[in-house]
């Protein structure tokens, strides 16, 4: 039986992905220190999905803490590092804060790696470097250096330290540049699950920009795919170091996004218009070509079926009180 890392496990995403690892049969090591971004009841209750499995293995640490990972004795085949500060906008307030949670935690992952001897590593980007780039779609071949957040700079960071580690210690590496990811647990500072709450208690939803803003979402089960299908392309191939963008290649325009999530709804939305907020990019839209072919990543769920499934679980579950 494989072992896999999970940093971040108790997140959005990560919670997803260790859920399907574990029903595909591999071992997962979860890692996440409950960082207090959101509220820990809403990780803790991400987590009861699968805390109970005994092909599941916790250890609550904190990764900016230098060696932190030396207390995991397991034999380890694979790190997939979810973990880290997300948001754009909160990057702006705190930058040093997503240095230490972003870069410095991941150098500490691939310290530990090297130390440990595990040479797959699946790392989670994200399509915020492309910043404001106009070519359309965003092709992994395109030029990122022009970050316009610390949270796209500090991904970008990464990506290069990643290089780092392939090119010194043979590590293979995928960068995963994820696209706007949603679905049940998304996280509560999103967009999408801002506004259904917000339509949900009949307040005003504040839109940033002339709602031409674009975002290309993405369900979540087709980013964990795009994650799971990384992991077995580690597996099988050796002297890896690459990039894909794991998108849906369909932007949906800011005022669609709030038509669409009040329809599944049935609410009306009451709208306060203001201006567009520094950091955010004007329309993420990715190419995802490069992923269909490396990987056979084939996103199935539609940007209207999504938000449904969101919906239903948003109205069912108990929404804790943020
Ligand atoms: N959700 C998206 O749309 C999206 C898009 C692009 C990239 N990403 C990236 O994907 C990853 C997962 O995103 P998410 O939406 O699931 O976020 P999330 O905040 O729900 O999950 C991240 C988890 O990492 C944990 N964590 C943070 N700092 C840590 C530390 N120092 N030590 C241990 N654990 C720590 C948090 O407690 C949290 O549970 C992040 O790296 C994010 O930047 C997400």
């Amino acid at each position: 039986m494989k072992s896999i890392v999970v940093t971040g496990c108790a997140g959005f995403i990560g919670s997803h992905l260790t859920e399907k690892l574990l029903q595909l049969g591999y071992k997962v090591i979860g890692i996440d220190n409950f960082d207090p971004f959101y509220p820990k009841r809403i990780k803790e209750e991400n987590m009861n999905h699968f805390r109970q499995d005994s092909s599941f293995v916790f250890y609550e640490l904190d990764l900016r803490v230098d060696s932190s990972l030396d207390i995991i004795t397991e034999p380890v085949d694979l790190v997939v590092h979810l973990a880290g500060k997300a948001g754009v906008r909160p990057s702006i307030e705190d930058p040093q804060g997503y240095i230490n949670s972003n870069i410095s935690a991941t150098r500490n992952v691939l310290d530990f790696m090297r130390k440990k001897g595990v040479k797959k590593f699946a790392f989670a980007s994200s399509s915020s470097i492309y910043g404001n780039n106009k070519e359309v779609p965003f092709s992994e071949s395109h030029n990122v250096d022009r970050a316009i957040s610390p949270y796209a700079f500090s991904k970008k960071s990464c990506e290069i330290l990643n290089h780092c580690y392939h090119h010194l210690y043979d590590l293979d590496i995928i960068n995963m540049r994820f696209f706007t990811v949603f679905g049940p647990r998304q996280r509560p500072d999103l967009a999408i699950h801002k506004f259904l709450k917000l339509m949900k208690n009949n307040q005003e939803i504040p839109m940033f920009g002339d709602g031409s803003m674009a975002r290309d979402y993405t369900y979540v089960s087709d980013t964990v795919e795009g994650i799971v299908k990384s992991c077995q392309y580690l597996f099988d191939h050796e002297n890896v170091f690459d990039t894909i963008n794991l998108g849906n290649s369909y932007p949906i325009l800011l005022s669609d996004m709030i038509a669409t999530i009040a329809t599944s709804a049935k609410c009306t939305p009451k709208i306060k218009h203001l201006p567009m907020q520094a950091g955010d990019v004007d329309q993420t839209f990715a190419d995802i070509s490069r992923a269909k072919k490396l990987i056979g990543y084939n996103p199935k769920v539609s940007f209207k079926e999504g938000i449904e499934l969101f919906v239903k679980w948003f109205t069912q579950k108990d929404t804790p009180i943020l």
